[in-house]
């Protein structure tokens, strides 16, 4: 595995892998590496002739009091699991190259945004939006890896590609799951061993709504309920919102109806999670 720093070089060593007719597969990233993490990489490597991971925390998708200068950072040990999985270029730029001074160029998908998480975090997808358009323009990839836990994500990131008519598929794998069902996060660091016990709850209600959903219930209000009911069982939770939309529109719902996302926030402690699931009726 080659680690490069300079947005320069690693366009031109993947605009040679390109010509010489490489298919590129790219996983970007925030390190602080996981099984989710590994889990896009793997898939890349299955799909792609060369794999490329990026980690780079992008401070412009963090808001004023969010937990940039917290998140972690574990470079030695993220290259070492890299490499295992089969990743050939680790891009690593520092944040000077990607935001030099007088930067002032971001990219805004302007409806999708504005829901779900975007309503707590108003700048955040301007940021990852920013960030994915230049990683994609150095990296130029065939292909780009997106988890599902990041639903929203990858629903904002696909009307992009869409809208600007970039040359590049979207892949969104499911959620990998710690044993208990909590959704790894490198946020989940955050957490005391009390709200790390505590944090099951995400996924505890959430496959309560499934529950109900398989015994014919079609209502969003009910499925909310529960699903609230089940969190506040929770000491620590503080729910931020608990939401059944469209899977591809992100509009709220009052009955489920096809590919139903219902997608939900909470804060325990310090941390601010979000855990998802989608069900097709
Ligand atoms: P980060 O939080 O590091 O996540 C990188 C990728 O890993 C995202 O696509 C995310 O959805 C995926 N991922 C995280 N936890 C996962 C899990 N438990 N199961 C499956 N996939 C998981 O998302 C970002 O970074 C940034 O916003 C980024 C896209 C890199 C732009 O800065």
């Amino acid at each position: 595995m080659k680690t490069v720093e300079s947005p320069h070089d690693m366009q031109r060593i993947c605009g040679n892998l390109r010509l010489a007719g490489e298919t590129i597969g790219l996983v970007p990233t925030m390190g602080a590496f996981h099984e989710g993490h590994l889990s896009l990489m793997r898939a890349a490597r299955q799909a792609c002739s060369q794999v490329a991971a990026s980690l780079f925390v992008n401070p412009t998708q963090f808001g004023r009091g969010e937990d940039l200068t917290n998140y972690p950072r574990t470079f030695e040990q993220d290259a070492a699991l890299a490499e295992q999985v089969g990743v050939d270029y680790l891009f690593a730029p520092t944040e000077g190259a990607m935001y030099p001074n007088g930067y002032e160029t971001y990219v805004e998908v302007e409806r999708l945004t504005k829901v779900l998480c975007g309503v707590a975090r108003p700048i955040h997808f301007r940021g990852v939006t920013t960030i994915v358009t230049k990683l994609f323009n150095i990296v130029r990839p065939h292909k780009a890896f997106f988890g599902q836990k990041d639903a929203q994500q990858t629903v904002v990131i696909r009307k992009m590609v869409d809208d600007l008519n970039m040359d590049v598929e979207i892949v969104e794998l499911p959620i990998v799951r710690e044993p208990d069902g909590l959704a790894m996060s490198s946020r989940n660091q955050y957490l005391s061993p009390e709200e790390r016990e505590e944090a099951v709850v995400l996924y505890r209600s959430l496959e309560e709504a499934r529950r109900l959903i398989d015994g014919g219930e079609r209502d969003a209000k009910r499925i909310i309920s529960t699903i609230e009911r089940v969190i506040r069982t929770a000491s620590h939770a503080e729910v931020d919102y608990i939401e059944v939309v469209d899977s591809s529109t992100l509009q709220p719902l009052d009955a489920l109806n096809g590919e139903t996302l219902i997608a939900l926030a909470v804060r325990i402690g310090s941390a601010r999670l979000i855990d998802n699931i989608k069900i097709k009726v």
